[in-house]
């Protein structure tokens, strides 16, 4: 089947199941195209929550998926392909965190939604890539926070904070490739090009930034800034949204590598057989749920940028 027949029998299909298609910012063109949402990993969880939809199909990853089986717990929560993960939220567990915080007791524990919904229910607060410096200055009382898993999310975070942030040697393989030379020779054939880094660069990235955003942030960005050419430092799959977005501004990849193939996982025909089966389903345990759930709901009181 090609792909606009493909989406129209996924059209179809949401329609007859009364469920909803959420696309990540990374996720391929005609999934993003064919979704009746698409954003970063914490605005599809609450557009997840909002719909009055009883299922809801999740392009994006494993993780994403359990933040909105977290939020939503009476809706049915699909990833059309179970092995779609995230190498970062995998770098730690809920066990090797307990560890961590015997070994600093009273530390507030700070996860980045790039986390399972394990090491979410160990942790006392979550953030996203768009609210951590606000997360972090919400802890009152604390001079000392322990960020995990993401060490150069904590590490731009520490330029905005007194407190002091301990942090998880995780990182996301894709964002962390980027080097300060690559960036450095694609400003050089671009010189009027902003460069966009995504928090989960380098700090040697994040240096040569003009803006650092999360994903929909870049996007917002971008609709209101009058330059007309920029650099995009994070995974690749955001330049069809701000293509189709900003048809008069033009976007060159800071690294074309930048791909994350846990994100490519799903394809048109998975979401097809997902709503046909109903499956694979994505469910949180509801005593880990519920704990979880607490970080996110103490960080979704604190504002986003
Ligand atoms: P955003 O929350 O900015 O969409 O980022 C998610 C992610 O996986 C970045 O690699
Ligand atoms: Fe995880 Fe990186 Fe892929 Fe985002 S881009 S889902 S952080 S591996």
């Amino acid at each position: 089947m090609n792909i606009k027949t493909l989406q129209k029998k996924i059209r179809d299909l949401l329609k007859e199941k009364n469920a909803i298609l959420l696309a990540h910012n990374y996720q391929r063109p005609e999934i993003q195209d064919v979704a009746d949402i698409t954003g970063d990993s914490l605005g599809l969880s609450l557009e997840a929550a909002k719909t009055e939809a009883k299922i809801v199909v999740f392009c994006g990853v494993h993780f994403m998926a359990e933040t909105a089986s977290i939020v939503c717990p009476d809706k049915v929560i699909l990833l059309p392909v179970i092995s779609a993960g995230c190498p970062m939220a995998d770098m730690i567990t809920a066990h090797s965190l307990i560890q961590k915080k015997r070994e600093h007791p009273g530390v507030p524990v700070v996860s980045y939604v790039n986390s399972s919904a394990s090491v979410k229910a160990e942790s006392d607060i979550c953030c996203t890539s768009a609210n951590a410096i606000q997360v972090v200055s919400s802890l009152v009382g604390h001079d000392t926070v322990l960020m995990t898993p993401d060490k150069n999310l904590a590490r731009y975070t520490q330029r905005f904070t007194d407190k002091k942030i301990l942090y998880w040697e995780g990182f996301c393989p894709y964002h962390d490739r980027l080097t300060a030379a690559q960036v450095k020779s694609v400003k050089n054939d671009h010189p009027q090009a902003l460069f966009l880094a995504h928090p989960e660069c380098r700090p040697e990235v994040i240096d040569l930034a003009d803006e650092v955003k999360s994903t929909s942030g870049m996007l917002e960005y971008v609709k209101k800034t009058e330059s007309r050419e920029f650099i995009i430092g994070t995974e690749t799959g955001i330049i069809h949204t701000l293509e189709t977005q900003n048809p008069d501004k033009v976007f060159v990849p800071a690294d074309k590598k930048m791909i994350c193939t846990d994100m490519k996982k799903i394809y048109l025909d998975d979401i097809v057989k997902a709503l046909v089966t109903s499956s694979p389903v994505v469910k949180v345990e509801e005593g880990i749920r519920v704990r979880a759930y607490r970080a996110v709901e103490r960080m979704l009181k604190i504002p986003r940028d």
